[in-house]
């Protein structure tokens, strides 16, 4: 039965997302009844949603007109013998659990059969294990309609396919035309594992725990400024899990951890059940990583400035993955040295000179490469060197290069055009600093730089670049729905495949292969398809080289 129009809803469940979702109904003109277990439940929700257009009209961003014509609409019930006209959809938002859920389909559909639609806003469940309690000629009718909280303000809802029809896919295309046509985005995925973004997401959080010192406020609030300042992320990953709730966010990634059958890539760290058993749940508890109303500690990035008398003979050294210099080379030979890299044999042709004040060495490479040119380069640093790691440990790479003063992140520029730089030595930082602004200045970027161990940003992002592979080789859904999901969904300022457009796949690539060599962990191994995407775009450089 196709779904043509949508005019009444029943929404069942009167929490935070019942009645979310239905004050949103409403404001599209649906009649919606809401129904809870709890008649009280459901009237108090019909009352928070009233309170809430109220707060808007005061506002002025809603008008009275507006307000009267919607409140009628709502209404709340706790009996399906209450309705009066059958619903064209059933929307469920009752508590996460499997057997609830299953009942209430089974009671759903004894009382509207086949004359209507049903749907479950699951976060975590399988849908298609959901579907079971529906005869098999009606499952077609029954998918998922995945909102985010809150939902009259998130624009995002995942449409989940459950039965592989043309029926269904058909019945979700034209639903995704009514909620677009009342400015939600929707996108259409399969039912796999937290669909889009709760699966997507698990290494904000996930990789932000691993990279973190524990226990260190200071230390999460760097890496909260690192992935809100320069990542340009609304919120740091550990902000959002106290936001979020840290019990939430816990049982969302163990739920997909178990589901995707333990893959090292999506554990839970132990920090989030330590934290949780601590009931320290985030700022709902007042505690969470940080304590409230106090939240996070000051942290500085420094933003440096540019000293040309510092810059004399400073060699950069780039190859043709790092697209930002790369495709500034020739405006950087004006002022410096620079020596585009192909193989260690040819630059040693090329760089004759036995001494730099300063070097650059911003090439992305696998780990067997970037040892043997820093090992080149390195006796070549009269006074220190920048280093784009790659991937590879930092503290590792001081004491076998203790020239290397700063390494930076100069592949990976975020999308408002800002670096991330990580000084190893305060002793040096004026001249490097000099050197990183001078470098990110005459490409129209700058630079923000933090002293420590590690790179954030390209930690985080290639971590969700590799799930979007994983994700894609499932049948999640098409990389622009990914994008989309996390933009819209998350509030990321880009999705994972544009990351990989923007910066080329390389350079997700490297920093995991690196990382999964020098860890020897498995959660860092880079999907086969990231490898032959990073292959694709080497080959297709070498080509037009040869071809120029
Ligand atoms: P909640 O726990 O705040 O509210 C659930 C409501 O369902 C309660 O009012 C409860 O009385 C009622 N209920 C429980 N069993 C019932 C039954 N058999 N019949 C009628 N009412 C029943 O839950 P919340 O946070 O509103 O989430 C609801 C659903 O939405 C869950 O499946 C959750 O995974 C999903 N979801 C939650 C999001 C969130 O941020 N809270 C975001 C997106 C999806």
């Amino acid at each position: 039965m196709p779904l043509q129009k949508i005019e009444r809803v029943l929404v069942i469940g009167a929490g935070a997302m019942g009645r979310g979702i239905a004050q949103w109904l409403a404001q599209q003109n649906v009649t919606v009844t809401i129904m809870d277990q709890h008649l009280k439940l459901a009237q108090s929700a019909c009352d928070s949603i009233n309170a809430s257009w109220q707060a808007l009209l005061a506002k002025q961003k809603i008008t009275a007109t507006q307000m009267e014509q919607w409140r009628p609409l709502v209404t709340a019930i706790a009996d399906l013998s209450e309705i009066k006209a059958t619903p064209q959809l059933c929307l469920e938002a009752i508590i996460e659990d499997l057997g609830h859920k299953q009942e209430l389909f089974k009671k759903l559909h004894a009382r509207f059969g086949d004359d209507c639609h049903y749907a479950s806003n699951t976060s975590s469940l399988s849908l298609a294990q959901l579907a079971t309690v529906l005869p098999q000629s009606s499952r077609g009718q029954f998918f998922g309609m995945h909102f985010f909280n809150p939902a009259p303000i998130m624009k995002l809802v995942e449409l989940v396919q459950v039965e592989q029809t043309a029926a269904q896919t058909q019945l979700l295309v034209n639903l995704k035309g009514w909620l677009e046509a009342r400015a939600k985005v929707a996108v259409i995925c399969r039912d796999r594992p937290g669909l889009i973004v709760n699966r997507l997401a698990r290494n904000y959080y996930g990789e932000a725990m691993r990279l973190a010192t524990p226990y260190d406020q200071k230390s999460y609030a760097l890496i909260d400024k690192i992935m809100t300042h320069i990542a340009a992320h609304p919120m740091g990953p550990f902000a959002l899990m106290d936001f979020i709730g840290l019990d939430v966010n816990l049982s969302a990634t163990k739920s997909v951890w178990q589901q995707c059958y333990h893959p090292a890539r999506l554990a839970p760290h132990f920090l989030q059940e330590q934290l949780v058993q601590a009931l320290h749940l985030g700022k709902k508890s007042d505690q969470g990583f940080y304590h409230y109303p106090l939240g996070a500690p000051a942290v500085d990035l420094i933003a440096p400035s540019r000293h040309a008398e510092h810059l004399k003979h400073v060699a950069i050294v780039v190859n043709s993955a790092n697209h930002p210099l790369w495709a500034m080379r020739e405006k950087l030979a004006e002022r410096h040295h620079v020596f585009e890299y192909r193989d260690l044999e040819d630059l040693q042709r090329l760089m004759t000179s036995t001494s730099f004040d300063w070097i650059v060495d911003a090439t992305v490479l696998a780990i067997k490469d970037k040892h043997p040119l820093l090992q080149f380069l390195h006796p070549k640093a009269a006074r220190g060197m920048l280093c784009e790691p790659c991937g590879e440990s930092i503290p590792f790479l001081r004491q076998l290069y203790p020239n290397i003063r700063a390494f930076s992140a100069s592949a990976l520029v975020s999308s408002n055009n800002t670096w991330e730089a990580c000084l190893s030595d305060h002793q040096h930082a004026p001249d490097a600093m000099a050197i990183l602004a001078e470098i990110a200045g005459s490409i129209g970027n700058q630079v923000l730089v933090h002293f420590g161990d590690h790179l954030i940003v390209p930690a985080i992002i290639a971590m969700l670049v590799n799930e979007a592979h994983h994700a894609k080789v499932e049948g999640l859904c098409r990389e622009e729905e990914m994008d989309l999901a996390l933009r819209y969904g998350t509030n990321y300022p880009r999705g994972p495949w544009q990351w990989q457009d923007l910066m080329g796949a390389e350079v997700f690539y490297y920093q995991l292969l690196n990382r999964a060599l020098v860890t020897h962990d498995e959660r860092y191994a880079p999907h086969t398809t990231l490898r032959q995407a990073a292959h694709v775009a080497a080959y297709k450089q070498i080509t037009q080289r040869g071809l120029a």
